[in-house]
């Protein structure tokens, strides 16, 4: 399956396709860019899949730099950014030379930021292998290392000039990292597209089993709906805050129990959980809307309800979201399956009631 994203002079297409990692150094040979490249990678990915793409890039005529940064979040700092600088100079890449980021998220936004500032910006492939990153980061061009007091922080838009998704490579992913990047994949079926959402409720089964083809396809259609998302509002200008459903109170949830307790997409999943709730509560969706919601969650076996969560902290961190606009923070809210309206001024009791309901 390809899914073009159509952004005028920045277009670029998404390959979904099973063993798409050993097809990388063709692919990149249409592009028409430079011989050089650098593949940033972590170790436990490169163990797994560095080969494979080192023998596409050599066999299509590309010399190539391999780069290691450390596996998750600590990939994410000045210093390894600084790293990657360091690298691409002492390779030799120029401004036609190509950078790929081989990985989840976190290798994807530290190599992306590096790409985006280096010589101002050169090529950008996107070669991510967590259902996360296949889903989520590696379309939309954000990329970002984090600030000692807030994630993300410091980044830029650079979108990449392709990304290849073989779900092939989520049948090695822990479970758990797994059943995380399946929130997103609810996520964007609950606001986005009631098809999806019920394929995906049909599907649960043989995609907890990881079966090739249904990867490909919910995957695939995944990337689809985020890719018209981006067409439409490629700077967050407004629309592309629908991605943020569940995001509102699930950052927050992972904020203040130290990014220890919850996997990102399970904090989401409670984040889903409490906005659905919130929709009720102020009279915008329905029931049955709700109940589906937590039923499809629960089934692909993530969190649909918390213990000891103290709701002042979480309140507070909700009300420092990078979201805010002049101390307002809209919360995406789901009317329907398939739907979605941004609301600012949700008041704080309301809030703070459906944060308390998570613990039941
Ligand atoms: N730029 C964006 O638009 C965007 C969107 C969402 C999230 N993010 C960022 O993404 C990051 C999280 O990414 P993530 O969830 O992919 O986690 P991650 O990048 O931290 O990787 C998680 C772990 O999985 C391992 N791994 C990766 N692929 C594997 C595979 N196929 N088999 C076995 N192990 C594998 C890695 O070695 C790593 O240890 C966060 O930093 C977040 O801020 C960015
Ligand atoms: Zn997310």
């Amino acid at each position: 399956m390809n899914v073009d994203v159509s952004l005028g002079t920045r277009s670029y297409r998404i390959v979904v396709a099973s063993g798409a990692l050993a097809t990388v150094g063709p692919r990149l040979r249409e592009l028409s860019v430079g011989a050089r490249a650098a593949l940033v990678s972590d170790g436990a990915v490169a163990r797994l899949y560095g080969k494979t793409v080192m023998a596409s890039l050599e066999s299509a005529g590309f010399t190539v730099a391999t780069i290691e940064v450390p596996e998750g979040e600590g990939a994410k700092t000045l210093a390894i950014a600084q790293h990657c600088w360091n690298e691409l100079l002492a390779a030799g890449l120029d401004r036609t030379s190509t950078v790929l980021a081989l990985g989840g998220g976190a290798v994807g936004d530290v190599a992306g930021f590096a790409a985006a500032t280096y010589m101002r910006g050169i090529n950008f492939v996107q070669l991510p292998t967590t259902v996360l990153a296949q889903v989520d980061a590696s379309i939309g061009g954000k990329t970002a290392i984090d600030h000692p007091l807030a994630k993300n922080l410091i980044g830029a838009f650079h979108q990449p000039r392709l990304v290849l998704v073989d779900p092939a490579v989520a049948r090695t992913l822990p479970e758990r990292e797994f059943r995380s990047g399946l929130a997103e994949i609810a996520k964007h079926g609950i606001v986005l597209e009631a098809e999806y959402f019920a394929e995906l409720e049909r599907d649960v089964e043989p995609l907890l089993a990881r079966e090739l083809g249904v990867l490909e396809r919910i995957i695939g259609g995944s990337c689809r709906l985020k890719a018209s998302v981006v067409e439409r509002d490629e700077r967050e200008a407004e629309l592309r805050h629908v991605l943020n459903y569940g995001h509102t109170i699930g950052h927050a949830l992972e904020a203040v129990t130290g990014y220890a307790r919850f996997a990102h997409g399970e904090a989401v999943s409670l984040g889903i959980v409490a906005e659905a709730r919130l929709a009720r509560r102020l009279g915008v969706a329905g029931d049955e809307t709700v109940a589906r919601q937590e039923r499809l969650l629960e089934a692909l076996g993530l969190p649909v309800r918390a213990a000891a969560i103290d709701v002042e902290p979480v309140v507070g961190a909700i009300a420092r979201d990078k979201k805010s606009k002049d101390g307002r923070v809209p919360f995406v809210l789901a009317p329907k399956i398939g739907a979605f309206r941004l609301v600012y001024d949700v008041p704080a009791a309301d809030v703070r009631a459906v944060i308390a309901s998570l613990g039941s």
